[in-house]
């Protein structure tokens, strides 16, 4: 406990900071533990204790503390009652503390003297390699499950490094005084925003944009003997790693098509998918994996000859997704757990004559 508080629970330090306290609860991270797709990945057999170390980071967040395993079984951990555990605590999943709280201290990177609380100045403690310590992690647990976070590798490996870092592009600074009444102070966002797929629906998140989209110029007037053309290229513009990054089972799909406005009927389609395929038994084994180089571009082409005169519309959708239905339908998610954003819609008349 650092010296001055009496509480290290996220809703005891937005009372005094109470922007801060405001912008994290609308994050993912308030939501690691309560997250329903969390919740049910857990109660599977096959999820090992360990799994809710970084969703709940904290000593006080767990129910009980392991001291060992049986016969060296992950799946046999050795408990014992944790008599500091705080429901409230872990309900908060990553809460300030997780990020803010070591060794009887607050750590921050200004150095304020003006704090009711201990403060360490510890840059360099609060800086990507924090990010990292969570977002970045390969380990093949048992032979169906891995663990493959590669943001902070494919943030390494990018033009971004040593320009732009997790920090810079998650966490916007705004000038904002820390506290009400207080001098202000150049401070940083904490809604840590993302692809901006809420984690329960009616939440409203700020979507960060990686993907930047460029359709083409179409022909509004064409004659019958001729073909409607249209590209879109998505370039991965603006994220420091690749796109999708993080949980494997993340997505984009662009859906290209036409329709013929006389009849209202779809008469071309087609579909590409941007993400991994995972076969997870009996061993898990990545199958494919098309995620896209900061940086990268790719351009997808809709070629048509209509077979008749009339009014036709392009219709082209982007959707980035958190995961298929029926990986939610397995879980047991229901409608309150959203599955997909649209990131780019745009639709366009030609005519043929
Ligand atoms: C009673 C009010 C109060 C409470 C409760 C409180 N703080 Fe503070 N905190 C302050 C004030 C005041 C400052 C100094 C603001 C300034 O210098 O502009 C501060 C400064 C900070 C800083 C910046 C320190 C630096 O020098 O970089 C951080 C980080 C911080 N608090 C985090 C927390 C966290 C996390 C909690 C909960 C565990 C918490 N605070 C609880 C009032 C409070
Ligand atoms: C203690 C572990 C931990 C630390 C430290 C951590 N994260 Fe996270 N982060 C998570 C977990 C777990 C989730 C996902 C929770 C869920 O979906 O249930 C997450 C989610 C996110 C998301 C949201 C993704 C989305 O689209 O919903 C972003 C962005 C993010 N973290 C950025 C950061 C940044 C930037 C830092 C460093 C300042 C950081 N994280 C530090 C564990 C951590
Ligand atoms: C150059 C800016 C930039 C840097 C550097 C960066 N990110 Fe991102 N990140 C983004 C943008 C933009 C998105 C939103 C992508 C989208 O959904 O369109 C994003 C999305 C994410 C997501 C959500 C997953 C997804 O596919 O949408 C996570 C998690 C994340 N970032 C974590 C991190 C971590 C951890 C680091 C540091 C190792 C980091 N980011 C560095 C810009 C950045
Ligand atoms: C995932 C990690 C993480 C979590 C969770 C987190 N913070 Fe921070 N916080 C940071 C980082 C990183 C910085 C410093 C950014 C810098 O100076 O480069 C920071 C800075 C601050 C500051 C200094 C002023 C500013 O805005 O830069 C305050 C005050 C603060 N946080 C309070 C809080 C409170 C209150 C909570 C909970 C409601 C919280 N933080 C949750 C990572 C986190
Ligand atoms: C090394 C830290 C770490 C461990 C250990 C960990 N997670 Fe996570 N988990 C994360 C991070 C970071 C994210 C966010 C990734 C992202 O959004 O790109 C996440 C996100 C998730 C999500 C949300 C996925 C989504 O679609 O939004 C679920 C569910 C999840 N983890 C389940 C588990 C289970 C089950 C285990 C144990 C097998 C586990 N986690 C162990 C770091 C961890």
């Amino acid at each position: 406990m650092p010296q001055g508080l009496v509480s290290i629970r996220s809703e005891d330090c937005g009372v005094c900071h109470q922007a801060h306290y405001a912008e994290w609860k609308t994050s993912t991270h308030a939501h690691a533990w309560t997250d329903m797709q969390f919740q049910a990945e857990l109660k599977k057999e096959s999820s090992p204790f360990l799994c809710i170390n970084c969703h709940i980071p904290l000593e006080n967040q767990q129910e009980f503390l392991v001291e060992g395993l049986y016969d060296g079984d992950i799946y046999q951990p050795v408990r014992k009652k944790n008599p500091r555990f705080d429901a409230s605590m872990q309900a908060e999943g990553i809460g300030c503390a997780s990020c803010h709280v070591r060794d009887g201290a607050i750590i921050g990177t200004i150095g304020s003297d003006k704090a009711p609380h201990k403060v360490k100045k510890d840059p360099k403690f609060l800086n990507e390699t924090l990010c990292m310590s969570c977002h970045n992690a390969n380990a093949v647990v048992t032979p169906e499950l891995v663990c493959t976070f590669q943001t902070g590798d494919e943030w390494a490996a990018s033009s971004f490094h040593g320009q732009k870092n997790c920090i810079s592009c998650h966490m916007d600074t705004l000038q904002r005084p820390l506290v009400f009444g207080m001098p202000v102070r150049t401070s940083h966002l904490h809604s840590f925003s993302g692809s901006g797929i809420p984690k329960v629906k009616g939440l409203v998140v700020k979507s960060l944009n990686g993907m930047a989209f460029y359709p083409s110029k179409i022909k509004e007037k064409i004659e019958v003997t001729d073909s409607i053309h249209y590209q879109l290229t998505l370039k991965n513009e603006f994220a420091g790693h690749r796109l999708p990054t993080g949980d494997p089972e993340r997505f984009y799909l662009i859906k290209l098509e036409i329709m013929d406005q006389s009849s209202g009927k779809t008469v071309f389609t087609k579909t590409d998918r941007i993400g991994e395929t995972w076969e997870w038994y009996p061993t898990a084994k990545k199958i494919a994996d098309n995620n896209m180089n900061p940086g990268e571009s790719r351009t997808f082409q809709l070629n048509y000859k209509p077979k008749t005169k009339g009014k036709y519309v392009i219709k082209s959708l982007v959707t980035k997704h958190r995961m298929d239905a029926k990986t939610a339908a397995y879980n047991g998610l229901t409608d309150e757990y959203p599955l997909f954003i649209n990131a780019f819609e745009e639709e366009l008349a030609v005519e043929v004559y």
